[in-house]
């Protein structure tokens, strides 16, 4: 036996013992690093995991759009892309790349099937959308992390964040999924109702635009040219005004007494203007202003109709400055790019609020256009119109009566009173064999029977301030609730 046989013996001995070691430790600290710690550490390697966490927020109301940007994105050629949801207990904050990359989450986080959130990306279809998902990927780029975080109860932001790359590669990647962001939005060219969801953030319906004629919108002649010409001819003469060095942003105010149909015309342009991005601002929502505009200017051309803009002439924005968010509502017009494709649509019955804060901040509104009540002519056609369906048989000496009788109510009231006669005639017999004059002469007596004020004040017949008791009108509760939300309507028709 030679002295080196048991050295070279000791020393190899020494070598798998110290490789016995580190296998206990590592698979000791294994144990402790949870599965996800564990999937990104071995997928990214030493030189991957050295690199910054780079994260960009978007505004929640994306998710359904990165969603659809990534679904591109993975399917470009030369890519694999291994997905993994991972889940934390409840009441734990979700944590972030750079905690998972650092094997710091607070929380304890294990791998899951991904967890979606189901949006809706079109009238009637809706995507799952990834809420809190690793993408474990592989390109040219090399290997890398995305993790996507959605908005959720404990989580309000939408982020995307790349782990594995250098900064300005990890930027670029961000960058790509931007552009088909731009490209491949899912809200461009329809009609959207804007809300506001229970963390303050903007939600968007898709909305199916109405299906409204022109002959079903009764205005004199004039007005309804007006008012197409400015919302929709300069559409139509887009590259000609761009060309003579004009502006296409524009601004159009329609206000008058309630019930006139201010917005019946509005839905009814939204309805012409196919190909535009149309988003409708009402009540609450119209503080969401300027996010919505910014919206619509990535979406031009486009559409944005704010309904009864009075309803937030005297609301004040929180915060030091308190500005009124009418205000605010106008400078976010302003804001906008006076090349960019965009209509602004307002709508108020009280123009007497609006005209101090127009008037402050000229340019906004060019073109003001006062709906009024409907004259003698316009009464007949709204009853033609409302009838239609309806099995009338009313004499030229009936309709006359009618439109008389109706002097100073509005076009909702003459929509009423053909409901109300119908309910005349089915009360008379069941089978609707007609309605007649007299059917139409009950439920006009009734209409305006002294006693039902209230119900003529909410169909917008116009009060003789005369006959209101001092203080203006007294409503009773079902009356109040009708009215709820809408309170600028009572003040139209006090005495001053
Ligand atoms: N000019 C009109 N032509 C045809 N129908 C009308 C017209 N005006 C109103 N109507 C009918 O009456 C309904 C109520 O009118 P609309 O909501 O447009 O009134 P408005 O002027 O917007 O009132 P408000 O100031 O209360 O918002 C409409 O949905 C429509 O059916
Ligand atoms: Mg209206």
């Amino acid at each position: 036996m030679s002295d080196k046989a048991p050295e070279a013996e000791v020393r190899e001995f020494a070598v798998a013992f110290r490789a016995f070691l580190d296998w206990i430790s590592n698979s000791a600290r294994d144990e402790e690093r949870n599965e996800v710690d564990v999937l990104l550490a071995e997928f990214l390697g030493a030189e991957g995991m050295a690199h910054s966490v780079v994260t960009r927020e978007l505004p929640p109301l994306e998710h359904v759009n990165l969603q659809t940007a990534l679904d591109a994105w993975c399917a470009r050629p030369g890519r694999t892309v291994d997905i993994h949801g991972i889940t934390v207990p409840p009441h734990h904050a979700p944590p972030n790349l750079q905690q998972l990359v650092t094997a710091e989450s607070m929380a304890p986080v294990r791998l899951a099937a991904p967890a979606l959130a189901d949006l809706p990306n079109g009238p009637g279809s809706t995507l799952g959308c990834l809420r809190s998902a690793i993408l474990l990927v592989t390109d040219p780029l090399g290997s890398y992390v995305l993790f996507i975080q959605g908005p959720g109860d404990h989580h309000p932001s939408l982020e995307v964040e790349v782990a594995g790359l250098p900064v300005e590669t990890a930027q670029g990647v961000l960058a790509e999924l931007d552009a088909l962001r731009a490209e491949l939005n899912v809200y461009r060219g329809h009609m959207l109702d804007v809300s506001i969801g229970p963390m303050g953030n903007v939600v968007l319906g898709f909305g199916a635009p109405p299906g409204l004629a022109r002959d079903d919108v009764v205005l004199p002649g004039l007005v309804l040219d007006r008012i197409e010409r400015h919302a929709l001819g300069v559409a139509a003469h887009r590259d000609a005004l761009l060309a003579a060095g004009q502006h296409l942003k524009r601004g159009l105010l329609l206000y008058g007494p309630p019930g006139t149909g201010k917005t019946h015309t509005t839905r009814y342009l939204l309805g012409q203007m196919t190909g535009y991005t149309r988003l409708v601002l009402t009540g609450r929502s119209l503080v969401a202003v300027g996010p919505v505009t910014e919206l619509a200017r990535a979406l031009q051309p486009a559409v944005v109709v704010l309904e009864d803009v009075d309803l937030v002439a005297e609301d004040r924005t929180m915060g030091p400055r308190s500005s009124p968010v009418l205000f605010d509502l106008l400078d976010s017009m302003d804001g906008a790019a006076a090349d960019a494709d965009l209509l602004f649509l307002l709508t108020t019955n009280r123009a007497d609020l609006l005209e101090p804060a127009l008037a402050a901040r000229p340019g906004r509104v060019d073109v003001a256009v006062e709906i009024d009540l409907p004259d003698a002519a316009a009464r007949e056609r709204l009853l033609t119109l409302y009838g239609r369906g309806v099995p009338l048989a009313l004499t030229e000496a009936d309709v006359q009566a009618a439109v008389e009788r109706t002097d100073g109510t509005t076009a909702s009231f003459l929509k009423e009173l053909i409901r109300r006669s119908v309910l005349e005639a089915l009360h008379d017999d069941p089978a609707l064999p007609a309605v007649t004059g007299a059917h139409l002469t009950r439920a006009l007596d009734d209409l305006l029977d002294a006693a039902q004020g209230v119900t003529r004040t909410l169909l917008g017949v116009g009060v003789d301030p005369a006959t209101l008791p001092a203080g203006g009108l007294s409503m009773d509760s079902d009356a109040m609730m009708m009215t709820a939300g809408r309170r600028s309507r009572m003040v139209y028709i006090r005495p001053h």
